[in-house]
C-alpha cells in the first residue's frame, strides 16, 4: 500500500511542494489558541496559482480533504486539520505584485503578511487601512477568508470594504480570475463577496487587488481613563462628535490591564491608579501645530464633560506605540496566561455597560474563571475571555464551555447582537450559528457550499457541523 504522501508526491512531483517531516508538520497542525489541533499526513506549499490548482486537483483525484492555511492566527479552529485533512499553506504566494498609484490599488499574493504590506505601502506614502494585533503573521488571504476587522473598522471598514478583485481556485481546480481594479463595476453578481468571510469552505484565495489610501498627514493618539463604565455609550457619542477624524476607538477593562501587568511585570502602566476602563482614541488630522492644538482642545472638552477623567496624550510615535502595546499586549497576555473560552460578540453600543456587567456575572456564576473584557468600542465589538483560574483542571475548564456559550450567545441574541463580530464561526461556534442566522439563511449557505464544493473537499466541518 502506498501512503498518502507517496501518492500526492507522485501526482505533484517532488518539486518541494510536499512537506511531510513530522517535526516541521507539527506547527501547521495546532492553532494559535492551542485549543485546536489534529493529525495531517503532510503540508502542501505551492509557489503560485497554477500549483495551487494542481494541488487541489490532485487532492480531488485522491479523495483527500483540504484545509487552507494562511498565517494560522485564526481564533476559531478553522485553519488546522481536524481529522487527517491535508493542509494547503499559501505562505509562498507572498509577492506584493504591483502598486498602481493612480488608482491607489495594490495587487498581492494571498500569502503576503499584513506587516509586509504596511511597510511596502508606507514607502510609497500610502497605507492599507486594516490593522490588527496579529499583523506580524496573518496573511492577506486569511484576512479575506475571515473578513478580518481590527482597530480601524470604525473609519475604513473590514477587509470586505478593501477588496476590489480576487483570484480564487475552486474545489474542482478551476481558476476564477477577477483581479478587478475598478471601484465601479456593476456587471452582474459580485462573486468576490462570496469568498470574503467564507473561511476557506468555498475556494482558495490566491491573489487579491486591494484598495490602499494616502497615508494620513498626522495621527493623534491618547489613552483616556473612565471612572464609570455606565457612561461609555455617552463617551462614544461625544468622541465621535468631537474627533471627526477618529480612526480607532478601543476599550480595555481594568481586569484585562491587571492581567497584562501580571504577565508583563516590566511594563509601565500609563496611569498611577486603576480605573474601571481605559479607552484608546486615535484621530487622523492634518500636519502642524495648529492641528495638534485643535486635537488637544477638543480632547480637553471631552474631559471637561466628565465622561473621561484623565488622559495620557502621546507626544511622539514611540509614545503612541507604547499606548498601542497595552492594547495588543492584552490579547497576547491572555494567550500566555492560560486556556480561555473566547467569545467575540457585537452588541448595540447602548447595551454595552449592562452587557459588560452581565458577562462578569456569568463568569462568576460559572466559577473558577477570570473574566477579561476588551475590544473595539467604536464598533460595539467586545472580546469576552473567560480564563481558566489556577486550580481548575483542564477537563473541568472545558466542561464549562458549552453552558457558558449558550448563556452568552442567548443573551447576545436577545440584544439583537452578533455571536461573531470579526473572528468567524469555524469549528468553535458552528453549533451556535442559529443564534445569529435564520434556518433559511443557513440552508442557503449550505446550498452555496454544495454548488461550489459538492464533495465537501474544502475545510470540512467548518461553519456547519455536517456538510
Ligand atoms: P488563518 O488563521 O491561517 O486562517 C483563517 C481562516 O481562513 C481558516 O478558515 C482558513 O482555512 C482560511 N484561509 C486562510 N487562507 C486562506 C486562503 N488563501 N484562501 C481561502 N481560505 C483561507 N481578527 C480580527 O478580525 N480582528 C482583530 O483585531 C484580530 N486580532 C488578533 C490578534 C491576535 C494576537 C491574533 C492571534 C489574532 C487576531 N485576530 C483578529 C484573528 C486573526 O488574526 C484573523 O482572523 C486573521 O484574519 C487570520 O489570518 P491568517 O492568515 O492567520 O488566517
Ligand atoms: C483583538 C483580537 C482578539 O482585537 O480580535 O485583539
Ligand atoms: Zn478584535
Amino acid at each position: 500500500m502506498t501512503s498518502v504522501v507517496e501518492r500526492l508526491s507522485a501526482e505533484l512531483g517532488m518539486g518541494g511542494i510536499v512537506l511531510s517531516e513530522r517535526t516541521e508538520v507539527a506547527a501547521y497542525a495546532i492553532d494559535w489558541t492551542k485549543k485546536f489541533s489534529g493529525e495531517t499526513p503532510c503540508i502542501l506549499r505551492p509557489h503560485n496559482t497554477e500549483e495551487v490548482a494542481r494541488c487541489v486537483r490532485a487532492c480531488g483525484k485522491l479523495g483527500l480533504k483540504l484545509v487552507p492555511q494562511g498565517g494560522n492566527t485564526g481564533l476559531v479552529g478553522a485553519s488546522v486539520p481536524r481529522g487527517g485533512e491535508i493542509v494547503l499553506s499559501l505562505s509562498r504566494l507572498n509577492k506584493i505584485e504591483e502598486f498602481d498609484e493612480a488608482s491607489a490599488t495594490v495587487q498581492v499574493g494571498a500569502g503576503v503578511v499584513l506587516q509586509a504590506l504596511h511597510d511596502d505601502l508606507a514607502a510609497c506614502g500610502h497605507v492599507f487601512p486594516v490593522d490588527l494585533g496579529a499583523r506580524g503573521s496573518c496573511q492577506i488571504g486569511g484576512m479575506i477568508a475571515t473578513n478580518a476587522g481590527g482597530i480601524k473598522v470604525l473609519r475604513y471598514g473590514h477587509m470586505r470594504e478593501q477588496v476590489l478583485g480576487l483570484e480564487v481556485v475552486l474545489a474542482d481546480g478551476t481558476i476564477l480570475n477577477n483581479l478587478n481594479k475598478l471601484r465601479k463595476n456593476n456587471t452582474g453578481l459580485d462573486l468576490k463577496h462570496l469568498f470574503v468571510g467564507s473561511e476557506g469552505v468555498l475556494g482558495i484565495i490566491t491573489r487579491a487587488v486591494l484598495q490602499a489610501r494616502p497615508a494620513p498627514q498626522a495621527l493623534q493618539t491618547a489613552l483616556l481613563a473612565v471612572e464609570t463604565r455606565d457612561r461609555l455609550p455617552e463617551l462614544l457619542t461625544v468622541l465621535r462628535d468631537k474627533l471627526r477624524g477618529l480612526s480607532s476607538l478601543e476599550m480595555i477593562t481594568q481586569e484585562s490591564i491587571t492581567l497584562y501587568k501580571e504577565v508583563e511585570p516590566e511594563a509601565r502602566l500609563p496611569f498611577e491608579r486603576s480605573y474601571p476602563a481605559c479607552v484608546i482614541v486615535e484621530e487622523e488630522t492634518g500636519a502642524g501645530e495648529s492641528e495638534r492644538n485643535s486635537f488637544l482642545e477638543r480632547l480637553s472638552s471631552v474631559l471637561e464633560s466628565g465622561l473621561a477623567v484623565d488622559a495620557v496624550v502621546a507626544e511622539s510615535d514611540t509614545q503612541a506605540r507604547r499606548i498601542w502595546s497595552l492594547r495588543d499586549g492584552v490579547t497576547e497576555a491572555i494567550s500566555r496566561a492560560g486556556l480561555t473560552h473566547k467569545f467575540d460578540v457585537t452588541v448595540p453600543p447602548a447595551a454595552m455597560p449592562a452587557f459588560l456587567d452581565q458577562m462578569e456575572a456569568f463568569g462568576e456564576e460559572a466559577g473558577e474563571l477570570r473574566t477579561l473584557l476588551f475590544g473595539h468600542l467604536g464598533d460595539g465589538n467586545i472580546h469576552v475571555n473567560m480564563m481558566q483560574m489556577p486550580g481548575l483542571s483542564q477537563a473541568a475548564f472545558y466542561a464549562k464551555g458549552p453552558a457558558l456559550a449558550e448563556r452568552i450567545y442567548g443573551h447576545v441574541a436577545k440584544l439583537h447582537g452578533s455571536i461573531s463580530a470579526e473572528h468567524g464561526i469555524g469549528i468553535a461556534k458552528r453549533g451556535y450559528l442559529h443564534h445569529s442566522r435564520s434556518t433559511e439563511e443557513v440552508d442557503l449557505m449550505r446550498g452555496v457550499k454544495h454548488l461550489l464544493d459538492p464533495d465537501c473537499m474544502l475545510n470540512p466541518g467548518v461553519l456547519f457541523e455536517s456538510n
